[in-house]
């Protein structure tokens, strides 16, 4: 399993003060000496954390391949096709939002998104689409052109952290939404079946399969018994568990429950 790690949180702190510190470059070599096997950014339209500087230092001075996130906003095609990441991860982007919410809509931003890919494409760059775990999205992405796609476990981990809602604090609590433990429990079931019958079937058509969003040191073991599911992206709990333990030792303890025995 490759671990890529999601160096965006730093840059949000960086930016909480706007000042140099954290150096999202510090966070680069310590995540490249420390068993991250990739590094992924987000390039937002709104820039709220990695700047254009940033994602030209990153690819500078990365010893890993960097996966650089944007949406299909040509402005950000026009500079991600010059930075020439190993691999540009198409995601849907709203202003509002906090953090990505879904998949990218690969039905009714068809032509958009096929020709982003062929943007890519045209600066030899591969291409992945972040998608729900559905086969009607994987067999789109397909049609579309993608190399890989990068299955969205958001849901998946949403509804574990209300199960486990002691190990972390989910904004809903089991009462709140009225959820008997039984029907968590059977609703965590179905959207890990969905992330595996998806993975099987990108697989089968030929694309790579990733996996991201929410995860963390209590669920990813899920991700890990999906054999298909080849690569990982996680930001959010690695840098929250830095600030307990350091970067180095947030990495290194999320790569030992990610390597394969
Ligand atoms: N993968 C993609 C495509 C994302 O947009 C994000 C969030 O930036 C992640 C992975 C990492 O998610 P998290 O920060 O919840 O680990």
């Amino acid at each position: 399993m490759k671990l890529g790690v999601n160096i965006d949180h730093v840059a949000v702190l960086r930016e909480a003060r706007k000042v140099n510190d954290p150096d999202i470059l510090n966070a680069l070599y310590v995540a490249c000496a420390s068993g991250a096997e990739q590094i992924t950014i987000h390039l937002r339209e709104d820039r709220r954390h990695i700047k254009d500087i940033d994602a030209k230092n990153i690819m500078q001075f990365s010893q890993l391949p960097v996966n650089l996130e944007c949406s299909i906003n040509r402005e950000i095609l026009d500079i991600v096709s010059e930075l020439k990441p190993h691999r540009a991860t198409l995601v849907p982007e709203k202003r509002e939002e906090v953090t990505t919410e879904g998949g990218l809509d690969v039905f009714s931003f068809k032509s958009e998104i096929a020709s982003a890919i062929k943007k890519l494409h045209s600066s030899s760059i591969p291409v992945s689409l972040f998608v729900d775990p559905s086969l009607e999205a994987i067999k789109a992405s397909k049609e579309l052109g993608a190399e890989m796609v990068e299955l969205h476990t958001g849901s998946f981990a949403n509804i574990f952290a209300m199960l486990n809602s002691s190990l972390s604090h989910s904004n809903h609590s089991i009462k709140e939404l009225e959820l008997s433990r039984s029907e968590l429990e059977r609703r965590v079931e179905l959207s890990l079946e969905d992330i595996k019958n998806a993975a099987i079937y990108a697989k089968k058509l030929g694309l790579e399969v990733a996996a991201g969003h929410g995860l963390n040191y209590h669920n990813v073991s899920y991700m890990m018994e999906i054999k298909e599911i080849t690569e990982l992206n996680i930001g959010q709990s690695i840098v929250a568990k830095s600030i307990f333990c350091g970067l180095s030792d947030a990495i290194k303890e999320m790569k030992e429950l990610t390597t394969r025995k």
